[in-house]
């Protein structure tokens, strides 16, 4: 099943740089040699089972933008699950990226009315911190209002920490056509093992698809930083030749283990029960993939 997912912003806006950082293995200073996008950059990433995205990365330049709207409309914007709208937050063209928007949100209603609408308000990292949280919601508010009348979701993203792993997770979950069969089966698993916590990461990406906890009131997004750093620490294995398969982390008070459990994810257990041996959380593992394949 292929699902088209569009990338698309303002030349520069940084479309380029996430997707390899999050599908082809960059780390976030590689991405200062990627060239601007010529037209359009198709890659089709085989996610979980059968579901494949289709993303197209759209160049950003102003020549290929207004082809986009004009010859070829409808080759661009039919059939979309997804789009994906980046707004450089130190653009000084607040107005034209805007009015590009809107133009891309008018096509993508008249092409695609079903398809969900994300806009990353990226490169935060160069907003000061004390102000980032006060610049997003304005800028949230405007998106809103110019958006009407589609709903969207809005992230505050950089290249350079884990909040771009919490948006594409995001993202990524909203297009698992059998979501919530996986996480009842996640439910149901940690159940078993008596885990406090269980988290499903796709294989490759190491994005957050789905997890359950027997806490109160948490937030899957906590799962970012993890998705972000074990990606670094796979990367660093195959540097080295090696290949990571799994890790085991003891403290006082919890033990974690993160194991391969199907051809495309590992799973994370969260035990604070220490008085459950390691050797029968891994074996619980075990025994779960093949309620999983
Ligand atoms: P086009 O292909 O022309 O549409 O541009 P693009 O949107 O694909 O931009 P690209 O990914 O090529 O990024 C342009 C520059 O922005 C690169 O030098 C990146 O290193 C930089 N960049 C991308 N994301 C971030 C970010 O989160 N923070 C900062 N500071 N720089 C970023």
């Amino acid at each position: 099943m292929s699902k088209k997912v569009l990338l698309m912003g303002k030349s520069g806006s940084g479309k380029t740089s996430m997707r390899s950082i999050i599908f082809h293995n960059y780390v976030a200073k590689d991405t200062r040699r990627l060239g601007a996008t010529i037209d359009v950059e198709n890659s089709r990433v085989r996610f979980l089972g059968n579901l494949v995205l289709n993303l197209w990365d759209c160049g950003g330049q102003d020549m290929f933008m207004e082809n986009y709207f004009a010859s070829q409309r409808e080759h661009i914007f039919r059939n979309v699950e997804v789009l994906i709208y980046v707004f450089d937050v130190e653009s000084r063209d607040i107005e034209k990226d805007m009015h590009y928007y809107q133009d891309c949100l008018e096509a993508i209603l008249v092409n695609s009315k079903n398809a969900k609408v994300f806009c990353l308000i990226h490169k935060m990292d160069l907003v000061q911190e004390e102000m980032r949280h006060r610049v997003f919601e304005a800028r949230l508010n405007e998106l809103n209002t110019r958006s009407e009348p589609v709903k969207i979701t809005a992230f505050a993203t950089s290249i350079w920490d884990e909040s771009l792993y919490k948006a594409w997770s995001s993202i990524v979950h909203s297009l698992i056509p059998n979501v919530k069969l996986l996480e009842s089966h996640l439910q149901n698993f940690a159940t078993i093992c008596e885990a406090d916590e269980a988290v499903l990461f796709e294989r490759t990406t190491f994005l957050v698809i789905s997890h359950c906890t027997k806490m109160d009131n948490t937030d899957i997004h906590r799962f970012s930083k993890i998705s972000n750093y074990i990606k670094l620490f796979k990367m660093s294995c195959s540097r080295a030749q090696a290949q990571f398969k799994s890790m085991e982390i003891r403290q006082a008070d919890f033990a974690a283990f993160i194991d391969v459990l199907t051809a495309n994810t590992y799973v994370m257990v969260i035990m604070s029960d220490l008085s459950i041996e390691p050797s029968a959380t891994k074996m619980n593992i075990s025994v779960a993939r093949k309620h999983f394949e």
